[in-house]
């Protein structure tokens, strides 16, 4: 099914949203977010921000008449779809949809409430909710999916979670990537010169945005240019370490809970000419601790 055949289902359904708004009566307006299907450009905007993959399992938490679970499953013939719905006649009307369109096999339809949405495996969320239910929706959201999983929303955003990238060609269409937690205390020994360095590290981290802190030995550094993408998280540190001298280090790493795994690349002095640098590439195996070798008295003899 192509990506015509897709636009032509769409715009169908838009036909069809138009007549259903028209009977959408009080009874909607009690429930958080009233059924208005998503314009057929948006929902091609949607699909395309969230760079769906053949290994997608993809979500809509208020899937209406199941156009964008449906819009996926025909632009992509192997990703999995759920969609989920309040209203039971909503949820009757997306599962006919999914079977007239022929992606019945890998598409399915709960009469479910968002909060109580299985999000276990699931790769690509879209919403497009009022902002109080999709900011109410958030906690869940980052407890419950896994680091890298994309949330593209549809208009509204999700409060001080700041998107990762905006589609701003029409109505904000907004792509959010669940960050891994790297907030606390990290621990990681380097082998340098023939001795063990030890690196105590703390970040503190809102969302996606993080800062770090670090101390080796009696001296200590801000961790610069901290990137979190999902699991995936780069630090620059520039230290003066005793007995080296300054010595810029680029981490780069994936972080698995309490665990990041991945290397550093660092620029030192060489030992024969302390003029010329030398780089060295080391793996960085650092584990989360429960307190901080940062908060050790420094005592005052320190640099
Ligand atoms: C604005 S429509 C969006 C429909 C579809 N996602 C789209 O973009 O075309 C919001 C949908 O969310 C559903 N809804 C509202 N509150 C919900 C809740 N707490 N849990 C599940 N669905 C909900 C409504 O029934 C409605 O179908």
């Amino acid at each position: 099914m192509g990506p015509r055949h897709m636009a032509r289902w769409l715009r169908r359904s838009a036909l069809a949203v138009i007549a259903a708004i028209a009977v959408a009566t009080a009874q909607a307006q009690e429930r958080f977010s009233i059924f208005v299907g998503s314009d057929p450009s948006n929902v091609e905007r949607m699909l395309r921000l969230a760079k769906l993959r053949d290994d997608d399992k993809v979500i809509d938490l208020g899937s209406g008449d199941g156009r964008i679970v449906i819009g996926a499953a025909l632009l992509n013939p192997k990703l999995q779809g759920i969609g989920v719905d309040i209203d039971p006649k909503l949820v009757q009307q997306a599962t006919e949809a999914a079977r007239a369109q022929g992606v019945a096999e890998r598409v399915r339809f709960l009469h479910q409430n968002a909060f109580d949405a299985d999000l276990s495996g699931v790769s690509v969320v879209f919403m497009w909710l009022w902002p109080e239910l999709q900011a109410m929706l958030r906690p869940k959201l980052l407890a419950e999916l896994k680091p890298g999983t994309r949330v593209v929303t549809n208009v509204w955003d999700l409060g001080s979670w700041q998107p990762d990238e905006i589609d701003a060609d029409g109505p904000s269409i907004s792509l959010w990537i669940v960050p891994a937690r790297i907030d606390g205390y990290w621990q990681w020994d380097l082998p340098l010169r023939g001795g063990t360095r030890s690196y105590g590290a703390i970040f503190e981290q809102r969302f996606q945005r993080a800062e770090g802190f670090t101390r080796v030995a009696k001296r200590r550094a801000l961790l610069r240019e901290v990137r979190l993408r999902g699991d995936e998280l780069h630090v620059m540190l520039d230290m003066t370490l005793d007995g080296i001298g300054f010595a810029r280090h680029e981490f780069s790493g994936k972080v698995r809970g309490d665990a990041i795994e991945g290397s550093v690349r660092i620029l030192l002095p060489s030992q024969a000419d302390r003029n010329v640098e030398e780089t060295l590439v080391l793996p960085w195996r650092a584990r989360r601790t429960a307190t901080s070798s940062y908060f050790a008295p420094t005592g005052l003899d320190a640099p």
